[in-house]
């Protein structure tokens, strides 16, 4: 088992673009998904990207818990030179962690629907519509491979709080789910 370091707010690493990447099924892709789901498991997170794990190239992996919204959950996915497309034009505000931000929370304004396109390990196309909560987790880490962390995206620094001290929230606050 190989857990790698996750570099944290201020590393350089996590703040320019990330590297398109030529072979998705390259051999050792497939042990740095490896190490970095371990490491993703490990942390207790649902999404990380490449970046996070001080490789700057274009992946990222991440899944999705069962919920209310969606019962079936998202499998763990991998993606390979992720790109985003917008569905709505209005956003929704909702709570996010990101393992480069230990022990932080925020909440960040995300588009409730998205369509991304990515390619398998495989080298097969993945292409999915996603709302709410899977859309939020697929935009967090995509902006990591900009360089990207969510305080960047808050419009309101006053709801950057401790994950501590979430307790202190209203429950109808804290509702709105919580990424990696
Ligand atoms: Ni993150």
């Amino acid at each position: 088992m190989t857990l790698l370091k996750i570099a944290r707010m201020g590393h350089p690493v996590l703040q320019g673009p990330a590297e398109e990447i030529a072979d998705p099924t390259a051999p050792e892709l497939r042990l740095l998904v490896r190490d970095m789901l371990e490491t993703m498991e490990d942390a207790g997170g649902t999404g990380l990207a490449a970046p996070q794990v001080h490789v700057p190239r274009r992946l990222v992996l991440f899944f999705v818990s069962p919920s209310p919204g969606a019962p079936d959950g998202i499998p763990l996915t991998v993606l390979v030179n992720p790109e985003i497309v917008p569905l709505d034009r209005e956003s929704a505000l909702g709570w996010e962690g990101c393992l480069s931000v230990p022990g932080l929370i925020g909440e960040v304004p995300r588009h409730t629907r998205i369509r991304y396109r990515g390619l398998g390990l495989d080298g097969a196309t993945i292409e999915r519509e996603a709302h709410d909560y899977h859309a939020r987790v697929v935009q967090h880490e995509v902006d990591h491979l900009d360089g990207i962390l969510y305080p960047q995206r808050m419009q309101d620094l006053g709801r950057l709080i401790f994950e501590s001290e979430q307790r202190h929230l209203s429950r109808s606050e804290t509702e709105r789910g919580e990424a990696e």
